[in-house]
This record gives C-alpha cells, structure tokens and sequence, in this order.
C-alpha cells in the first residue's frame, strides 16, 4: 500500500509543486491549507482519486486531527512567509509558524506518522561576520527577523524532542527560491528582476555585493522528497541546508545572468553598506548524505520566467496575488 503523506501549505508555492511531486511518485497525498491566496494551484488535483484536501488552519486542533488521520509523513510548509509578511502581522506570524507548528507534531507523534519535514530557511544563519567564509549545519544561527526567529524556534523545538518519539523530525533550511509554480511569486528576488527587466523596466538594486543561495522551486521540492524516501538513520534528528555550493550569488551576478538574456536591460545600483542577509552557505551535506543534486540553476530561472512573460502566459504580472505582502 502506498504511504500516505500530509502536506501543510500544499496550495503555496513550492506547496503545490512538491503535492504534484508525491502524487506522480504514486504516493497518497493530503494537504491541509487556509487558502491565504486561494486556491487555483491545486484546483485540478481534486480530480485525483489519490488526492485530498482540507480546508482547515494548522493553528487549530480539530482541523490538525483531522489532516493527520491514517498519515505516514508529514511535510510542514505552511507558514507565514517571508520577512515583510511577518513584520507586518507578527502575532499571526509567531502562533502560525511556531505554535501551530509545535502543535502539529506533537499531534503527528502521537497519531502514529513516523516522519516530520521542516521547511526552514538559510536566513537563520542571519548575517556573517565575514562573508567569505562559507556557512554550514554547524554554524551559529544568528536571526536578523521575526521571519527566521520563528523558524530557529521550531528547529529547536523539534530536535529538543525525546530520540524515542515515534515521529522522526528532519529540519531543512531552504536556500531562497525562484523558478516557476502553479503559484507564481514576483516578489522573490531572480524572478522579480527578471520579471522587471523582461517587461522593459529600470530595475533598481539596493546593495549589489550582498551574497545570498538561491534554489529552483523545484528542486526545494525534491529535497523534500528526498528525505520522505531516505532511510530514518541518515535523516532522523538532523539538519540539511538546501542548494548547492556554486549556486550563492551576489545581486549584481544574478543580474548579470538576466543581461545576458536582455542585453539592453536599464539597470540602476544605489549602493547600500548594510545588510542583514549576506551570507554565503555550504550545501555539502545534503548531496554526501543523500546524493541530491539540483536539476536547475538560476540562469535556467530567469529564462523560465522571461518565456512566461514574453509569450503571454500570465496577463497582469503585477497583480498583488503574484506577491505574499
Ligand atoms: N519562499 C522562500 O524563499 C522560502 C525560503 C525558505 C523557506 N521557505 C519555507 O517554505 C515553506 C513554503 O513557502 P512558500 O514560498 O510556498 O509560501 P506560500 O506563502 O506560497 O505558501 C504558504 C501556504 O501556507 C498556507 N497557510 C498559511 N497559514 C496557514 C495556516 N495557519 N493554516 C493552514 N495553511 C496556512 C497558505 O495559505 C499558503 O498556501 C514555508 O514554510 C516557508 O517558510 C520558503
């Protein structure tokens, strides 16, 4: 029988790539989701026999229990997202990302699934002393924002649990994503300077030499599954960070990347001294431990992004639905 998995958030943006991820992959899929931005990603899912939605709010026992009956793993990506969403309401920001997500493991343990995956974030690590050096699992965790404050918070609630507990958490710091879903977000920084340039704006950038990692949407997904597939001893209790060693970049190489695409892009650079994402990490772990490798980078990105607006296929790119704030 095939294992049946939760996913929280599964009408997000990386949410409803990972959904259709599992489901090709044959397993039995259930997403709980509050549909914050609606719910058009996964509309057509709801055709599948292996497919199940709940409308419900990860803060709420009743619809938690509900999700959680007959699950294998949990995938936990609903949140409140990004460091502008939680800044702008932090009560809903910290009950969301840290009460809700201590509820739903203890209510996972203790309804038997045996996996916990933790969407977390690179911006933990906050900003480095010396940014030539690379960050890794090991390095101290410095949060600059409410944003990464609650996600350190839930990392450490998680691998503070008894080893005993049925439920096996896995933590996993995403690198900042880009790249094309069935949610498409203009407000991640490849996609928003390649949307800019593609339609023939200037493009302002705020701090040019400020490092960052950046993955494809859809390999933060396969990361998941990954460790859904790995065995428990190379996952149980630990911490992965997602992307690739060659894959951090400073703003100005990212738009250089988008020049080469649109030479006669207008570009601005006000400069900036200071800020508290400059970081560059190591992402050595996760392909030694569980040989995952990127099927994208970001100049595949930008092209993804440039194809959608060139040929039409979304009509009034700065919708406010195409943003979390
Ligand atoms: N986007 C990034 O760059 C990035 C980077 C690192 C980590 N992450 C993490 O990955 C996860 C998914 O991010 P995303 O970009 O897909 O975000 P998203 O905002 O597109 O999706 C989040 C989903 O969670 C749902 N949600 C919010 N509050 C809820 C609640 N109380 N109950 C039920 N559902 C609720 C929303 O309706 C939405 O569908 C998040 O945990 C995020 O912190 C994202």
């Amino acid at each position: 029988m095939s294992k049946k998995i939760l996913v929280t958030g599964g009408a997000g943006y990386i949410g409803s790539v990972l959904t259709r991820q599992l489901l090709d992959k044959g397993y039995k899929v259930r997403v709980i989701d509050s549909l914050m931005y609606g719910g058009e990603p996964i509309i057509d899912l709801l055709n599948l026999p292996d497919f199940e939605f709940v409308k419900g709010d990860v803060r709420n026992e009743a619809d938690v229990r509900k999700a959680m009956e007959g699950i294998d793993c949990v995938a936990h990506l609903a949140a409140i997202v990004g460091d502008p969403a939680c800044a702008q309401n932090p009560e809903l920001a910290k009950t969301t990302n840290i009460k809700g997500s201590e509820m739903l493991y203890k209510v996972a343990n203790e309804m038997g699934a045996s996996k916990f995956v933790f969407a977390s974030t690179c911006s933990n690590y906050g900003k480095m002393d010396d940014p030539n050096q690379f960050v890794t699992e090991e390095s101290t965790l410095a949060p600059v924002s409410l944003y990464a404050e609650t996600k350190v918070a839930v990392e450490q609630f998680l691998l503070s649990q008894p080893q005993s507990n049925n439920c096996k958490p896995t933590c996993l710091r995403f690198s900042t994503v880009y790249g094309l879903s069935l949610r498409p977000r203009f407000d991640l920084t490849v996609n928003e300077f390649a949307k800019e340039l593609a339609l023939g704006r200037e493009l302002v950038i705020f701090g040019e030499q400020f490092w960052r990692p950046y993955c494809h949407v859809y390999d933060l997904a396969r990361s998941v599954v990954s460790v859904i597939e790995a065995s428990a001893e190379l996952v149980s209790f630990d911490v992965f960070n997602v992307g690739d060693t060659s894959e951090n970049y400073q703003k100005k190489m990212i738009v250089d990347e988008v020049v080469k695409l649109i030479p006669d892009a207008k570009i601005k650079y006000v400069s900036k001294n200071e800020d508290p994402r400059d970081y560059r990490v190591a992402f050595e772990k996760i392909k030694n431990k569980l040989g995952f490798e990127l099927m994208f980078k970001v100049p595949d990105g930008i092209r993804q992004i440039k194809k959608v607006l060139d040929d039409g296929f979304i009509l009034n790119p700065d919708d406010n639905k195409y943003k979390n704030v």
